[in-house]
């Protein structure tokens, strides 16, 4: 990985896939200038679905958030660049669709208190956590995208 970049684990939940939203929710990723460096379509488990979620666990909307996740197929995907995880979450938006600004994901395409679509890791360490539930180290691809000296500056030690 290049120096100064760092990872987030990103999920497009049940609803984004069943409503057919994965390309435009990506989309909104790569034309920020996060690089995809892991993606696939998984069935979320019950034990898996409560490991990720165990912070909010005893939560009054734990169980329905465990029985959201694991309704349906979901897109896991690893996303890096310059404070990925902070970009990530600002492209998401507020939790919740009604209260999440407009031009954010979240805000642009859900209105439900429960179906919010998406899920960005909030911390490096629950980045490094959540992306080792969902991917195998031979998963996440080192490659570097030939647009990258024109998405920042490179010149320097560290891309500005
Ligand atoms: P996420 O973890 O999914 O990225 O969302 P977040 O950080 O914005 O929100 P968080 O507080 O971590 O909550 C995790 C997920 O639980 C559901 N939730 N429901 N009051 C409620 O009914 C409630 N609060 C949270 C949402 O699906 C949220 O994404
Ligand atoms: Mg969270």
């Amino acid at each position: 990985m290049q120096t100064g970049f760092e990872r987030t684990l990103v999920l497009l939940k049940p609803d984004a896939v069943q409503r057919r939203l994965i390309g435009r929710i990506l989309q909104r990723f790569e034309q920020k200038g996060l690089a995809i460096v892991a993606l696939k379509l998984v069935q979320v488990t019950d034990a898996l679905a409560r490991e990720q979620y165990a912070v909010h666990e005893g939560k009054e909307f734990y169980e329905p958030l465990v029985k959201f996740l694991t309704s349906s197929p979901i897109v896991a995907c690893a996303l890096e660049g310059v404070e990925a995880i902070a970009t990530a979450r600002k492209l998401m938006g507020a939790t919740f669709g009604r209260d999440a600004q407009p031009g954010t994901i979240r805000g642009d395409f859900g209105i439900s208190k429960r179906y919010n679509l998406i899920h960005g890791s909030d911390s490096p360490e629950t980045a490094e956590f959540e992306i080792g539930l969902y991917f195998s180290p031979s998963e996440i691809l080192d490659y570097r995208p030939s647009d990258l000296p024109w998405v920042y500056d490179l010149n320097g030690p560290e891309p500005v």
